[in-house]
């Protein structure tokens, strides 16, 4: 392969899937003796910004950790002002969204959410749940490990009645009782804010993810700092084990 056609203009050498960790908002308000709420809205504006150019390149999968399941220690004003934020995008954006052919998809466990944030998240679930030109994860009361016990309780459920076979579970069947099912594994995890860790985001999909860390702040995570992170994706040699 000529190295020059693995370019981010050419959608082959591209992730299929990218996923990221939007971190920062709260230090990105603090710096500049703002309330950390500041952080989380002028962050849900990078989300646009970041969805419009993965659109653009033609990355059919993008999987955004909005609010993980220890999120809820955080204060109370905190956790509503987010959701706040949260119905407030879904529902400004959701007929762009549409019109474009995207399809928003949460993962995580929203059972417990308000019922009108639940509504309003299950109507667009519904309004774009045909859409093929994208799909767009919002990781919401998710996490990694729950996400994993979840599949394992249902397959049990499954065997119990008698559907399903101990020898019959393999890694397909297993992924299909996932929140990601029949999506492709996530190439590329995107985590910036300068912190080094995963903090039980996609466990299962990262398991041959290319990392990318940055200190830039999620407020400041510009298009620009994507193609920054899809430049070092390219250059990266993928061996999935091999050699
Ligand atoms: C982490 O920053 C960020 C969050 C917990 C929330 C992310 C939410 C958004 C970007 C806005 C809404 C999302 C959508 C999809 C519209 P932090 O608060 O932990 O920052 P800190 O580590 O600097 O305190």
């Amino acid at each position: 392969m000529r190295e020059e056609s693995k370019n981010i203009l050419n959608p082959e050498y591209l992730p299929k899937h990218i996923g990221i960790i939007m971190d920062g908002n709260g230090r990105w308000a603090t710096n500049r003796n703002l309330p950390r709420f500041m952080g989380h809205k002028e962050g849900s504006l990078r989300v646009l910004d970041i969805v419009k150019k993965c659109y653009e390149l033609k990355i059919p999968y993008l999987t955004l950790f909005a609010f993980s399941t220890e999120n809820w220690t955080r204060p109370e004003s905190e956790v509503k002002n987010l959701f706040l934020l949260l119905r407030g995008f879904i529902e400004k954006y959701i007929d762009e969204m549409n019109e474009n052919e995207i399809r928003l998809n949460v993962i995580g466990d929203i059972s417990p959410l308000k019922e009108d944030l639940r509504k309003s998240i299950e109507n667009s679930l519904e309004l774009t749940k045909n859409n093929k030109k994208m799909v767009v994860n919002i990781a919401l009361n998710y996490g990694g490990q729950d996400e994993i016990i979840m599949a394992t309780k249902k397959i049990a459920e499954e065997v119990k009645k008698g559907n399903l076979l101990p020898e019959e579970i393999s890694k397909e069947t297993f992924e299909s009782y996932l929140y990601t099912a029949h999506q492709p594994p996530m190439d590329l995890m995107v985590r910036p804010s300068g912190e080094l860790r995963v903090s039980n985001f996609t466990l299962y999909q990262m398991a041959y993810s290319e990392f990318w860390f940055s200190d830039v702040l999620w407020p400041d995570f510009t298009p620009e700092v994507l193609e920054k992170a899809l430049g070092d994706y390219m250059s990266r040699n993928r061996r999935f084990g091999g050699i």
